[in-house]
């Protein structure tokens, strides 16, 4: 009898509680697919006598509407469920897994890190400071009278600000210096890796921005012989045992005396090429001892206190040791260029 099958499989439908997403699928094919209960008891409703069908009708719509429901409710409550199962069964769980590729450094942090591993081993500290800066910290303490010429060899952002105390960034991280003698007394000796900023045109040889690494040693009796000594001692870890230096005289408003740094050329070894254009020499960075207008404007005693300083763009470094010819490369983000470098974990 219908009604007795309506009843029975409205027991089974109610009762029905499933514990995975199989379970739901096998209450669709058993009720609810075009050969399945629901639509059979429809087949079976038409050869029902008319008075039947008058009181079975309803209860028939009634019932399907309930396996439905039931089903509808069932599979809402497994849809992660059944996602989750079926990854599950595509792994296999006893092979390797699928490893991860892992990035590289940027090549001007691998170099940056590796001049700071030196100096740290001569007992040098790391510092930083601020890439805006006032005209203080960036050119008055350094020994730049506001009108100084020597103003002009950096061109520099300035940034207007509405209470008129302009500021800049700072075009080269010799700013830190002045910070890190202005926050107390000698000994200092440290090492102060940063951005600096310049008003150029972008080319394969000048960025608006780059990167710098200062130096600062301050004590009693420190003499230009100790300058000249850290710095071989420097070229020679990072470049090697035979590489040549030389010192040049310059000018800097902070150091007095000054000097540029030339080491012979990495890539042609001073025989002459592109990099060092023919010369067999490329400068590396400036320094000096530090000028005693210098100290005294960040409070230290020039009588008592004296110090060498230098500063080198991480950039120039960094091309000789990979021989880069365009400065863009380093900060366009091109993996295929970023990804030729060292790999490390940490
Ligand atoms: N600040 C200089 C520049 O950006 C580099 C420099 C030269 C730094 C001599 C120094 C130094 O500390 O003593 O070109």
């Amino acid at each position: 009898m219908l009604q007795d099958k309506i009843t029975q499989y409205t027991q089974e439908i109610n009762a029905f509680e499933p514990t995975s997403a199989q379970d739901v699928e096998n209450f669709r094919l058993k009720f609810l697919v075009s050969k399945g209960i629901v639509k059979a008891l429809f087949e079976e409703f038409k050869t029902v006598s008319p008075e039947e069908k008058r009181t079975l009708g309803k209860v028939l719509n009634d019932f399907k509407i309930l396996a439905e429901t039931k089903f509808k409710e069932s599979s809402e409550a497994f849809v992660n469920q059944s996602d989750s199962s079926n990854v599950r069964k595509e792994g296999d769980l006893t092979l390797p897994g699928s490893g991860f590729t892992l990035g590289s450094r940027h090549p001007l942090s691998l170099v940056r890190k590796e001049i700071v591993e030196i100096f740290k081993k001569l007992g040098f500290i790391v510092a930083e400071g601020n890439e805006i800066e006032d005209d203080w910290h960036n050119f008055q303490a350094l020994n730049f009278a506001p009108e100084h010429p020597a103003r002009d060899m950096q061109d520099t952002f300035f940034i207007k600000k509405h209470d008129g105390n302009d500021v800049v960034l700072r075009t080269h991280t010799s700013s830190v210096q002045v910070r890190l003698m202005e926050a107390g007394q000698p000994p200092f000796r440290a090492i102060m890796p940063g951005r600096v900023y310049r008003n150029e045109a972008i080319s394969a040889r000048a960025h608006c921005f780059f990167h710098q690494i200062e130096g600062l040693y301050i004590d009693e009796d420190v003499s230009f012989a100790d300058l000249k000594q850290t710095l071989y001692h420097f070229v020679k870890e990072l470049y090697g045992e035979d590489t040549k230096v030389r010192f040049r005289p310059s000018y800097f408003p902070f150091t007095e005396p000054s000097a540029e740094m030339d080491i012979s050329c990495t890539i042609c070894k001073g025989a002459g090429c592109q990099m060092c254009k023919q010369s067999g020499w490329v400068e590396i960075l400036g320094c000096g001892m530090v000028d005693p207008n210098v100290l005294e404007n960040c409070g230290i005693d020039s009588k008592k206190y004296s110090g060498y300083a230098f500063g080198m763009g991480i950039e120039r470094i960094t091309n000789l040791k990979y021989e880069i010819r365009d400065l863009r490369l380093f900060s366009e983000n091109d993996v295929r260029f970023l990804g030729q470098f060292e790999t490390e974990i940490i």
